[in-house]
Order: structure tokens, then C-alpha cells, then sequence
């Protein structure tokens, strides 16, 4: 029977979306799409960023965008995410995507890195500011 897979144990911030790799996801090259990965990331930050700001947010900005590593069709793809700045209406969130190859592999690849900054925001629209950590 195959070992269990184990939690990544580098890997910085709490899990915030896992899914798979699809060959919907591909690029006409027959490779993962990176705006494909920057839109699970961008998701994943957002709902650490809803729950910081407790309520809607918009992301108003991308930083430091890496690709590490190529992603496969069938990757277990993970995203952690951790906030490394809050400001008056912003939150700044780090967000890292590793993948397990094919699900299976226990020695998982950091393949995308980013910083991605939120503002909340209320429900008309308007910026408000963020709430202290309760
Ligand atoms: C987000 C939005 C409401 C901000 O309005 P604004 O009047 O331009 O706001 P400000 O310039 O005062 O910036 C608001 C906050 O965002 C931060 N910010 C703005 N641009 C930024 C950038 N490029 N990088 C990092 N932070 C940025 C500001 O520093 C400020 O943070 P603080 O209040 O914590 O100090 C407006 O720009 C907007 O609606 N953008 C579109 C968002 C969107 O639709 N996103 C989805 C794209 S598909």
C-alpha cells in the first residue's frame, strides 16, 4: 500500500485552496497555464485577505510574481498563504503554490511565489478601512 502523503513541512502560512491540475488548465503547448496558477493563487490570498478584512476585498496589486517550477496536468497543486503587511484599507498577502506530482509524490516543489495586496472594501464598493484582529 503507498505511504500516506505528508503535509509540506518548508512550506510558510496556512492552506488556504488544494486542487488538481487539469488538462483544461493547459496552454496550447500542452502545459499548465501560468494565469491559470496566478488565479488560483490570487483566490487562494483573496479568502485569507476576506476573512482578515471580515468582508469584501479587491486585489489592487501583484508583486514579485516567480515561477520556480513547471506545473503537470494531474499536480496536486496547494496554496499557503500568509500576511506580511496590513496598512489603513490594505492587507498584503504571500502566497506560495506547491504541487505533488501526480498527487502521489511526498517530496513536494515550491512552484510559485507571489505577494499579492488586497483592499477591502464595502459593499457598494468604496474602500473601508481594515478591522483590528479580533
Ligand atoms: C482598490 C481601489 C478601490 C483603491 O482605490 P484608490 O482610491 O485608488 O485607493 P488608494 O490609492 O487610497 O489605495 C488604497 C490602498 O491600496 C494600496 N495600494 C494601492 N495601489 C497599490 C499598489 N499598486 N501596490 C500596493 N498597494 C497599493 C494603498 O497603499 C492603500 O493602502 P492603505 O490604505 O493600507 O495605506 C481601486 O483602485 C479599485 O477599485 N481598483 C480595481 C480593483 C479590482 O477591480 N480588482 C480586481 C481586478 S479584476
Amino acid at each position: 500500500m503507498a505511504e500516506a502523503p505528508q503535509e509540506f513541512p518548508e512550506r510558510t502560512g496556512r492552506l488556504s485552496i488544494r486542487t488538481v491540475a487539469m488538462p483544461a488548465d493547459t496552454n496550447p503547448h500542452g502545459h499548465i497555464f501560468g494565469g491559470w496558477l496566478m488565479s488560483q493563487m490570487d483566490l487562494a490570498g483573496g479568502m485569507h485577505a476576506v476573512q482578515r478584512a471580515r468582508g469584501r476585498v479587491v486585489t489592487v496589486a501583484v508583486e514579485a510574481m516567480e515561477f520556480h517550477q513547471p506545473v503537470e496536468v494531474g499536480d496536486e497543486v496547494s496554496c499557503y498563504t500568509e500576511v506580511v503587511r496590513i496598512g489603513r484599507t490594505s492587507i498584503a498577502i504571500r502566497v506560495e503554490a506547491w504541487v505533488r506530482r501526480q498527487c502521489l509524490d511526498n517530496t513536494p516543489l515550491r512552484v510559485t511565489t507571489a505577494t499579492f495586496t488586497y483592499v477591502a472594501v464595502s459593499p457598494e464598493g468604496g474602500k473601508r478601512p481594515v478591522p483590528p484582529e479580533e
